[in-house]
């Protein structure tokens, strides 16, 4: 039922009261997990409650700040973040060279027109030709990694007048239609099955595979536009392929006249110990999707990134091309230019290369002392994975972690792989901390 209009000012006068609080009383913090708990239920949903280690019949946690390689709960109580956003947060939480770069451009615009040129959008974009590889150019900048994806299937089929993709198991590439239809996890698909047709998912890490899906499919009379894949599988579960895949799809594209799709949105900016996974090997792919870490963990941006030859082929139609109403808009684009600064003059891919080795030493180190419970801990630069005899350990693991303030990426129907994606500002003792608290977890019988 509408209410009054008495009532919505006051309601919301006194959430702003919270947002632009210094600080919050006892009685406040306590108010606002108490209003949590109330409005998720009835006006979000209760599985999103319900789904996370953060909530209890005991106690529950709310997020209120953040920073570096931690957050705090409302009433001040910080945890190491080892979720990492899922890959958002590589450069830690309120990066102060990103926070610097978006209070100033806020202060001055924070939307652009639509109409008048749009100066940061040409910048960023010019950037993003700087760091990455080969003749990878053309920048379409949007709001999220799903949205990347969408852009870069259709103009897959735009450039080469080519209908069919191949995906692969287990990938994740987002879940608007087009992506979800790419994304190659049933949980995630059923429910809203027909996607777009097209779509044929092989083994990761296949790539003979690959080519014989795009051989049978000739051979059948349908035509393929691309292939996309990503460098790691994140969200499959840390699942590294050989070092010969990638090169190996980028000569099958080659040779079948179809596009690499490359989704970075997890692994790139220097995730992985190098600024891109492509950089491991050497390979430049026909289209490029950027999207979490590229807005600096401050902002939400994402890009899908073409090559001229491909990209030119409808130049002349930016419609065509798509238009984003926030996209690339100079509020998240002051983020990614801080972002793409800091990440260069700070070497992040070199830190996030060594940090991670330390960390992945210390994970197996642990793994080989509990092979019952852990079968392998494995990764590349600050993206890592626990995988765990089943489900249920994984989420224990999870559980006890989170109760000795750790936060790492094991979720209720997904925790057989733990995620282990910290910012690249965590501290040495901060690591040590947390495989002390998993060597603690992993003692306690469960
Ligand atoms: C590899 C990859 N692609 C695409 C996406 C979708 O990104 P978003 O959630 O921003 O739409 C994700 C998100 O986890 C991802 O890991």
């Amino acid at each position: 039922m509408r209410a009054s209009n008495e009532q919505v000012i006051s309601e919301s006068a006194r959430i702003l009261g919270y947002i632009e609080s210094a600080e919050l009383s006892t009685e406040e913090q306590d108010r606002i997990v108490a209003d949590s708990l109330e409005n998720f239920p009835l006006y979000v949903t209760e599985a999103i409650l319900k789904s996370r280690k953060s909530y209890s019949d005991d106690v529950s946690v709310a997020e209120w700040s953040d920073e570096a390689a931690v957050l705090r709960d409302i009433h001040g109580q910080e945890y190491i973040d080892c979720l990492g956003g899922y890959g958002v947060y590589l450069l830690g939480h309120r990066h102060p060279r990103v926070v610097q770069a978006v209070r100033r451009q806020l202060d001055r615009q924070a939307l652009h027109s639509q109409e008048l040129i749009d100066p940061l959008r040409g910048y960023l974009s010019k950037l993003v030709a700087m760091i990455t590889p080969g003749d990878l150019r053309h920048s379409y900048l949007v709001s999220s990694g799903t949205e990347a994806n969408e852009m870069a299937l259709k103009l897959a089929r735009l450039a080469t007048g080519k209908k069919g993709f191949i995906a692969t198991e287990k990938g994740f590439h987002g879940k608007t239609m087009g992506s979800l239809s790419a994304t190659g996890k049933g949980l995630f698909r059923q429910p809203y099955l027909p996607l777009v047709p097209g779509f044929q998912h092989v083994p990761y890490g296949d790539a003979a595979a690959v080519e014989e899906a795009i051989r049978e499919l000739v051979l059948t009379g349908e035509t393929v536009a691309g292939v996309i894949v990503e460098p790691i599988q994140g969200e499959g579960g840390v699942n590294i392929p050989p070092a010969t895949y990638l090169p190996d799809l980028r000569k099958i594209c080659d040779r079948y006249e179809c596009l690499l799709i490359v989704d970075e949105v997890q692994t790139g900016m220097g995730r992985t110990g190098k600024l891109f996974g492509v950089d491991h090997v050497g390979v430049t792919p026909d289209i490029m999707t950027l999207g979490k870490a590229f807005g600096g963990g401050v902002a939400p941006i994402a890009a899908m990134v073409a090559q001229p030859k491909w990209w030119s082929k409808m130049e002349d139609n930016p419609f065509i091309l798509g238009s984003s109403t926030f996209g690339g808009n100079p509020m998240v684009a002051s983020a990614a230019i801080a972002a793409i600064n800091v990440i260069i003059s700070e070497d992040v891919p070199g830190i996030a290369a060594e940090k991670g080795a330390y960390f992945l030493r210390g994970l197996q180190n642990i793994q080989s002392r509990y092979p019952d419970l852990m079968r392998e801990a494995r990764g590349l630069g600050l993206l890592m994975g626990m995988e765990f005899v089943n489900h249920e350990t994984g989420y224990q693991v999870a559980r006890g972690l989170f109760e000795r303030k750790v936060l790492v990426g094991g979720t209720l129907n997904n925790a057989q792989v733990i995620r282990i994606e910290p910012p690249y500002s965590i501290s040495y003792p901060q690591i040590d901390y947390v495989l002390q608290a998993l060597d603690e977890t992993l003692a306690v019988p469960s």
